[in-house]
Parts: structure tokens; sequence; C-alpha cells
């Protein structure tokens, strides 16, 4: 479906308008420099990379937990993602010195944030489908497998009011659609080692391929939005078995429920996880003493080595199945750094392939298929703009200091379970090789603030925190 097709959203509160149009205004003629742009605000022009020239939103509420961290204030002004990860997260939970922002308190103070900028960029991740997180517990979220009607209606539309009021026509939002949904669907269904019964269920149901279509279509009906997708990281969807299907499964999901890959300016690699962005020591090509790299334990016959290699190709792919020549990635550096006193300056020993790469690769983790709290990761490049050839951002979509998942079983009322993969005395299963996990102990459920785990993103960057 295409933009002009569908009655664009309108939002509830009228009363916002009047004095919000004004800074819209304000800022369109700077924009555009057209009278008819000032007069519809809904005529924005789009652009090929929304960061190119903009300020990106600083999150209050994470920017004032790493500032209260000692020497936190070094970083506390980087943009972080928001993180729509409940319905409640809509409207901001809690009461009175508790209570946290909601979606347009983001927004309105996005708008504030705005001024003195000719552009500016809100991040907004889009995390709640039905049955979330089927091949972990850690992020298991509210909704049921077959809760496909309570997603669209009581979570993508209330959240396309919002972002379609016209008090923020001027900004340039950024979706990052359903982290882990589709390329769970890749690697753990079917006769997988790693197939998980939900997995599997969201496979066969459709929910995922149909909610992710649902948001591409209705948030993709709204000028000023642009859609990324998530795509999981080299060290998931990297192996041939992956790489193709998932692109496939891509295009599927973006030709679902009204959408087409019009809706979709790109998509994301490496979100909340610790891929390396660029291994500099080793490539994909280099053979040691007769033997392949990609025949080392670590890269285990995977196609790739880090994310700016898997990101580039991947937006090739998508290209050849029909996504617009001009979608750009984004990848999440916020905690790929692997900085630190043991980061390597040189290659390894060519003695053998495994002591080549283990001695030469940044990534210090146990296992590629760790993914929650790694210790000894450390804060990774700054977000910058348009970095690399076909890379739109270096984005901070997780944000660091927030935990990936509870160490030990923790209640609440998220519906986040424990994973065994956050607790480090765990020795691991067929996706990690069977590894230690390599978590970090004593961390509360994920999204909750976990101190030490900031302190050693900031010990641990790369380039380093002056
Ligand atoms: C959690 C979310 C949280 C996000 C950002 C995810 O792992 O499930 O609740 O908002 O991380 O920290």
């Amino acid at each position: 479906m295409s933009r002009t097709d569908r009655t664009p959203h309108r939002r509830r509160k009228p009363a916002l308008l009047a004095g919000a149009l004004v800074g819209a205004a304000a800022l369109t003629v700077s924009t555009l420099g057209t009278a008819s742009a000032e007069e519809n605000p809904q005529t924005m022009q789009r652009v090929d990379n929304p960061y190119i020239g903009a300020g990106v939103y600083v999150n209050p509420e994470w920017s004032a937990n790493a500032a209260a961290e000692p020497g936190g204030s070094a970083i506390a002004d980087q943009p972080t993602g928001v993180w729509m990860d409940r319905t409640a997260a809509i409207e901001g939970t809690g009461q009175g010195a508790g209570r946290t922002m909601g979606l347009a308190d983001h927004l309105d103070e996005a708008v504030v944030q705005a001024q003195g900028h000719d552009e500016f960029v809100f991040q907004v991740v889009i995390y709640n489908l039905p049955g979330r997180d089927c091949a972990a517990l850690a992020s298991n979220g509210e909704l049921g497998p077959n809760d496909l009607n309570t997603y669209k209606n009581d979570f993508i539309d209330p959240i396309a009011d919002i972002l379609s009021d016209p008090a923020y026509a001027d900004l340039r939002i950024v979706t990052v659609i359903e982290i882990d949904s589709l390329p769970n669907l890749i690697t753990n269904v079917g006769s997988r080692p790693t197939a998980t019964p939900l997995c599997d269920q969201m496979l066969a149901n459709g929910n995922y391929v149909k909610g992710v279509g649902y948001a591409l279509a209705t948030l993709g009906d709204i000028d000023n939005v642009y859609n990324y997708v998530d795509a999981g990281h080299h060290g998931w969807l990297g192996w041939d078995d992956n790489f193709g299907p998932a692109a496939q499964l891509f295009h599927q999901a973006a030709n679902a429920e009204g959408a087409s890959p019009s809706d979709v300016a790109g998509f994301i690699a490496n979100t909340a996880n610790y891929s390396a962005l660029k291994e500099d020591h080793f490539s994909i090509n280099d053979v040691v003493n007769g033997t392949p790299v990609r025949q080392s334990s670590w890269v285990d016959w995977n196609r790739y080595t880090d994310e700016l290699s898997f990101s580039q190709a991947l937006r090739n792919q998508l290209v050849q199945l029909g996504f617009p020549s001009n979608i750009g990635m984004l990848i999440d550096t916020s905690r790929n750094g692997w900085g630190g006193d043991d980061r390597p300056t040189g290659p390894g020993p060519q003695t053998s392939v495994n002591a080549y790469v283990d001695g030469g690769r940044y990534d210090q983790r146990i296992h590629l298929g760790n993914w929650c709290n790694q210790s000894g990761a450390g804060l990774g490049e700054r977000p910058v703009a348009a970095p690399e050839a076909g890379i739109d951002a270096y984005v901070w979509i997780k944000p660091p200091g927030e935990s990936d998942g509870a160490s030990r079983e923790i209640p609440n009322d998220e519906g986040k379970g424990f994973d065994e993969m956050c607790d480090p005395t765990y020795g691991g299963n067929a996706r990690n090789g069977w590894s230690m996990s390599g978590s970090l102990p004593d961390a509360p459920i994920s999204g909750h603030w976990f101190p030490a785990q900031f302190q050693e993103l900031l010990a641990n960057a790369h380039p380093p925190v002056s």
C-alpha cells in the first residue's frame, strides 16, 4: 500500500496542536523553504538517509541514569533508542516521581531538543509481537502467541496515532521493528537442533510475519516515519543456510498485511548484540597453513567476520530481492567496542588457523552465540551518520547499562522470564556450542538498570571514552 491511499492517522489531542505547530512550522521553513510545506507539514520531504544533517534525540531518562554513574556523564549526551516494549510503555508507567515518560512525552521533548537543529531524528523501537522472543526467555513479552489483533489494535494503532500527530511532523521518526523475531523463524524452527516449540508455533501461525507487515504498513503510511527492520547480526544470519532465507523472509514480511517494500527505509544489524563492527586483523579470505579462516572454530563456516561486511552484503541481497535500491543499514554499536587492555593490536600467530583468529579478534566472547550481559564488552563507535557505503548510521539502540536479562529467576509483571544464558554458571546449549554463557553475575531483568554492566562498558569502550 502506498503512502497516499490510507487515511493519515490523527491523534486525539487537538489541544496540543496550535502551540506545537508554531515550532513545527519554523523548522519546516528551514528544512524545505516552501510555503506549501509550511501550510501542510505532512508533505515534508522524504530523504534517502534520515540521519544526514540531523541531530538525534537524547532520552532524558537514560541520560539521567548514565550521568548518575561515576564517569557516566562523558557519554550521557549520546542518543539512544526509546523502547516501546509493552503496551503500558506507550502512555508511560508509574505515578508521581516514579512515573516514566510515555511516547508522546518523548516526542514533545524531541520537539524541544530539535530547536536549533535543521533536522532531527527520533529513534523508537517497536517491540511487542505476539509470542515475543520465542527462542529465549529473558525478553518474553506480554502477548500470547495468538494475540495478533491485540498487537494491531492496542499497540501498533495507538503508536501510529501518536506518531502521526502533526505536532511531530517535522521530526524524522526512525522505527526499529521487532528485534529478533524474523531471524528466530529462520534458525530456531523445524529440524534445527536449536528449534523451540514457540518458534515453530510462530512460524506456523504466521503472527510474526503478519505483525511485522502490519507495523510496516501502518507506520509506513506516516510521511515522516522511516522503518528499519531488525536483521539479527552476522553471528546469527551470516551462514549461507540462514542468509538467503532470511532475506526472503524479510521480503515476505514487507509484503504482508498491506505492507510493501517501499514502507522499508532499511534494516538494522546487531541490535542489543555484541558482534564486532570490523575485525581488522583477519578476514574471511585469509588462509593459514592451508586452512581457510572460515574453518576456524570461531568463524565456523560463517561467510562473514563482522557486522560491517555482513550489513553491506545483506543490503545488496535485499536490493536484489526487490527492496528499493536506496535502502540503508543501521548498525547498533552500543556495546560492540571490545576495548580495554586486552584488545589485540595485530594479527594472531600463524601457527594454526585458530591461533591466528583467536589471537587477532576484537570480539572476546567465549562463543559468537552468547548474547546476555557479556563480560568484557565495551561501548562501540559513537553514533554517527553515513559512516560507510550503504550504512545510514551507527546507532545506540540498546541503551548501554540496561540489562539483557536476569541472571536468576526474578518475579516481575513485564512477562520477562529467566534465561539460563544470563546465568554466568550456565554451561550452554546448541545455540552457543555448549559454551559457558559469558554473562555478568547479579543482573536485573531485561531493560532494568545494571550499574555494574554500565561500568564495564565504560571501562572497555573502544574508541575509549575520554
Ligand atoms: C528488554 C526491554 C528493554 C530493552 C532495552 C530488552 O531486552 O526486553 O524491556 O526495553 O531491552 O533495554
